[in-house]
C-alpha cells in the first residue's frame, strides 16, 4: 500500500487502532443544550469515522457545569444522564472500527464571565489572559481539590459511556495547562510553586482516573510542546513534563502548543507550512517510550506519511483536514488523493465558532449539516445548466449538479478557472489557494464538466444551449470612489498589483484601505522594494479582518516597515501624491506618492443578470454576485443552490 504506515495499525496502552490517523479535538457547538450528544454532532463525527479516520476525540468536554463552560452547547460529562448520549456516539463510530476519546476540559482564565451568568472566571492565579481580558478569581485549595474530582467523575462518566479513553486537555493555555505553567501559576498553596507542586493538579486527576476507571483504560494528555510565551512553559520544560506524565501511566501524549496570547501557533493561518512545528513533537518522541500524537498543518497523505515514517510521531493529527474532507482517509487508501477537499487554512472555522456560531468550513458547506444533506438526490435526467463564471461559487455549483445527474456547461470569459481564487492566490504565502484551484481542476476533469474558457456569457450563446437553469456567478468588480484626482494615471486598483499587470519597484505607494486585500497587497508590493503605507478611514487597520489572520499580517509588515495611517480619509489625488483627512482633527495632510492602489472592496457585477431574469425561468445568482464576500459564502452558496435545484 501506498501508505504503509499511515495505515498501519497502532497501539495506545491495550487498546488497538485501525490506523494513524486521529482526528484531535475540534468545538463545534453542535452538542445538545444540555450537554448531551445531539444528533447533528453523532452525524458529524460518524461521518468523519465513515471517512477512515482511526481515532476520534471529542471536542472540549465540560466537567464543570459552574465555571467550566468552553463553548455554548458543548458536549458535557458532568452527570449520569450524559451516560447514554456518549453510548449513542460510541455505538455509532464504533460501527466503523473508530475509536473514541473524550476530552476534558475546563478553560480556567481562557474562558467568559457571559457563558456563566456573568460569574468572575477562575484560575490557579488571578492573572489576566491578555486576549479574552476577564481578570480571574484564584481559586481555593478545596476548589482545586473539588476540580480534581469532577475531571474523575468525568472520566467514569465516559466510561460508562462506552467511550473507549479519555483524554486530559492539558494545552492551550486552559486550566491544566495553566497549573502546569511557571506563566499562569503563582500559588503558594500544595498547587503552585516548583514543580512537581504545579503537577499536582494534573498527577492527582491521573491516579484518580487509573484508580477509579481501572488501569488499562487509556489516558491521552494534550500537552504544548512549547507555549512561546515569555516565563512559560518552553520546549525544554514540555519534555520535562512529558516524562513526569508517562511515570504516572499516561498511555499517549497529544502534542500541541500555543496558548491564547500565541494563538497563532495552536490554530495556524495560510501562511504556516505543512510541518513547522514537528521538532516539537519529534523532541518529546525521543524522551518518551509512550506513543506520541501530533497536529502539524497535516494536509496531505504523503506528508502524513513522512512523518510516521521519519519517526516524528507515532499518530498524525488530521484536524481542519477532515472538517474540510470527512472522507480523508478513504480517499488516500483507495489512491484518489486528488479528490481530497483541501483545508486551505483560512480561519473561517474558528472565527465563526469564536462568534458564538456553529463550526462552519469555508470550503466543505455540509461541515456540521450532515443531517440537513444526508441524501443528494440523483434527479438531474442530464438536464443542462448554464453556469456563468468559474469562479469557487460556479464550480462548486458545477460539481455538485454533475453528481446529481445535471449537464453543467460553465462558460467563464478568462482562459483559467477559479476567477476570485486566482486574485486571492497571489499574495505572498497563500499557495494553499492553489490546492483548491486544482481541486476543482480535478473535479471539471474526473466529473467530465463541460467548462468554455475565452466564453464571455450573452443571452445569444447561452439561448443556444437551450439551459433548464441558469446559474450566474459572474464576480464583482473593484470600487473606485467618485473622487476629485481618481482618475489619474497614478491610480490603480489591487487587482492590477495581484494580477502583474502593474509591477511598481523602488516606488513610494498608498494603498487606501486596509482589508485583506490591501494588506495583502502592500506586502506585495514592500516586498518588491516599494516603500508602502497603508490609510484606513477607520480607527483601527484591518478591522474586518479575523483577528489570527490580521496578526499574522501586521507582524509581517512590521518587518516590511509598512507605515500604517489609520483614522485617514483620502479626500483627493493630486499631481505630486495625495490629500487625507484625519477622521477625528478633521485635519488635511498632503502625502507625497508616486502611486495610489485602492483597495476599497468590490462590487456585484450584476450587467447581464436583468436581461437574464428576463429571458429565462430558472436564473439563480449567486457567489460575489448575491453579495460581495468570500470564498466560504461563494462555496456555500455554489453548493446548496445546486443541492436543491428542482
Ligand atoms: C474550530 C476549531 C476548534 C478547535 N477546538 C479545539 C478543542 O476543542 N480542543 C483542542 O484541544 N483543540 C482544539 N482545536 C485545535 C485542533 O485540535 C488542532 O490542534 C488545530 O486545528 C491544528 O491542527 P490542524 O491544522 O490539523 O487543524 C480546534 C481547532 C479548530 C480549527
Ligand atoms: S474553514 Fe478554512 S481553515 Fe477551517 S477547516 Fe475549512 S478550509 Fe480549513
Amino acid at each position: 500500500m501506498k501508505y504503509e504506515k499511515l495505515f498501519s495499525k497502532g497501539r495506545i496502552g491495550k487498546l488497538e487502532l485501525k490506523n494513524r490517523v486521529v482526528m484531535p479535538a475540534m468545538g463545534t457547538s453542535l452538542a445538545g443544550s444540555n450537554g448531551e450528544a445531539s444528533s447533528d454532532i453523532i452525524k458529524y463525527y460518524e461521518e468523519r469515522a465513515k471517512g477512515g479516520c482511526g481515532l476520534i476525540i471529542t471536542e472540549i468536554t465540560r466537567i464543570d457545569e459552574e465555571f467550566g463552560v468552553g463553548v455554548a452547547n458543548q458536549l458535557s460529562a458532568t452527570a449520569p444522564k450524559h451516560i447514554a448520549s456518549f453510548q449513542k456516539l460510541a455505538r455509532t463510530l464504533h460501527k466503523y472500527d473508530t475509536k473514541v476519546f473524550v476530552q476534558l476540559h475546563h478553560p480556567g482564565r481562557e474562558g467568559h464571565g457571559n457563558l456563566i451568568g456573568g460569574k468572575q472566571i477562575v484560575a490557579p492565579s488571578p492573572i489576566m489572559c491578555k486576549v479574552t481580558k476577564e481578570m480571574p478569581r484564584e481559586l481555593t485549595t478545596e476548589e482545586v481539590e473539588g476540580l480534581v474530582k469532577k475531571f474523575i467523575t468525568g472520566a467514569k462518566i465516559a466510561q460508562m459511556g462506552g467511550i473507549d479513553g479519555v483524554e486530559l486537555h492539558g494545552a492551550h493555555g486552559y486550566l491544566i495547562n495553566q497549573f502546569l505553567s511557571p506563566y499562569t501559576n503563582k500559588r503558594t498553596d500544595k498547587y503552585g510553586g516548583h514543580f512537581m507542586n504545579r503537577m499536582r493538579f494534573i498527577s492527582e486527576i491521573i491516579v484518580g482516573i487509573k484508580h477509579i476507571c481501572g488501569p488499562d483504560f487509556p489516558i491521552s494528555v494534550r500537552i504544548d510542546g512549547d507555549e512561546f510565551v515569555e516565563g512559560g512553559i518552553d520546549l525544554k520544560e514540555a519534555v520535562k513534563i512529558a516524562r513526569y506524565l508517562e511515570s504516572l501511566g499516561v498511555d499517549v501524549l497529544n502534542v500541541s502548543c500555543g496558548t491564547y496570547e500565541t494563538s497563532m501557533t495552536i490554530i495556524e493561518p495560510m501562511s504556516y507550512p505543512q510541518g513547522w512545528k514537528k521538532h516539537l513533537a519529534q523532541t518529546i518522541k525521543q524522551a518518551v517510550a509512550i506513543p506520541v500524537i501530533a497536529v502539524n498543518v497535516i494536509r496531505k497523505p504523503d506528508f502524513a506519511e513522512g512523518l510516521l515514517q521519519d519517526g516524528v510521531v507515532d499518530f498524525v493529527g488530521v484536524g481542519r483536514g477532515q472538517l474540510a474532507d470527512s472522507a480523508w482517509s478513504k480517499k488516500a487508501i483507495e489512491g484518489m488523493e486528488e479528490e481530497i477537499k483541501p483545508c486551505i487554512s483560512c480561519l473561517h472555522c474558528i472565527e465563526e465558532l469564536g462568534k458564538g456560531g456553529v463550526l462552519k468550513c469555508a470550503v466543505n458547506p455540509m461541515m456540521g449539516r450532515e443531517l440537513e444533506f444526508n441524501h443528494l438526490q440523483k434527479d438531474g435526467a442530464d438536464r443542462t445548466v448554464v453556469i456563468i463564471g468559474a469562479g469557487p461559487a460556479g464550480l462548486e455549483a458545477a460539481r455538485v449538479l454533475a453528481l446529481r445527474g445535471f449537464k453543467p456547461i460553465v462558460l467563464e470569459r478568462e482562459n483559467e478557472l477559479g476567477g476570485a481564487l486566482q486574485l486571492a492566490n497571489k499574495p505572498f504565502l497563500k499557495d494553499k489557494i492553489d490546492w483548491l484551484i486544482n481541486y476543482y481542476e480535478n473535479q471539471i476533469r474526473t466529473l467530465n464538466i463541460d467548462i468554455r474558457f475565452g466564453t464571455k456569457a450573452t443571452i445569444d450563446n447561452i439561448k443556444d444551449l437551450n439551459p433548464y437553469a441558469i446559474f450566474a456567478a459572474t464576480g464583482s468588480k473593484p470600487i473606485v470612489p467618485p473622487i476629485e484626482g481618481i482618475q489619474s494615471e497614478k491610480v490603480c486598483v489591487a487587482e492590477d498589483i495581484l494580477k502583474g499587470d502593474i509591477a511598481p519597484e523602488g516606488e513610494s505607494i498608498a494603498v487606501i484601505g486596509s482589508g485583506m486585500t490591501g494588506c495583502e497587497t502592500a506586502e506585495m508590493l514592500a516586498m518588491k522594494g516599494n516603500k508602502v503605507s497603508i490609510v484606513e478611514m477607520r480607527k483601527e487597520i484591518g478591522m474586518d479582518v479575523y483577528k489570527i489572520n490580521l496578526f499574522d499580517l501586521l507582524k509581517r509588515l512590521k518587518e516590511h516597515k509598512v507605515e500604517m495611517l489609520p483614522s485617514k480619509q483620502l479626500l483627493k489625488v493630486i499631481e505630486d501624491g495625495i490629500v487625507l483627512m484625519d477622521t477625528f482633527t478633521t485635519m488635511k495632510t498632503v502625502k507625497s506618492v508616486d502611486r495610489v492602489v485602492l483597495a476599497l472592496g468590490v462590487q456585484p457585477n450584476r450587467e447581464i443578470i436583468p436581461a437574464l431574469e428576463q429571458e429565462f425561468k430558472h436564473v439563480h445568482v449567486m457567489g460575489d454576485v448575491m453579495a460581495p464576500g468570500r470564498i466560504a459564502d461563494a462555496i456555500r452558496q455554489g453548493f446548496e443552490k445546486a443541492y436543491i435545484l428542482e
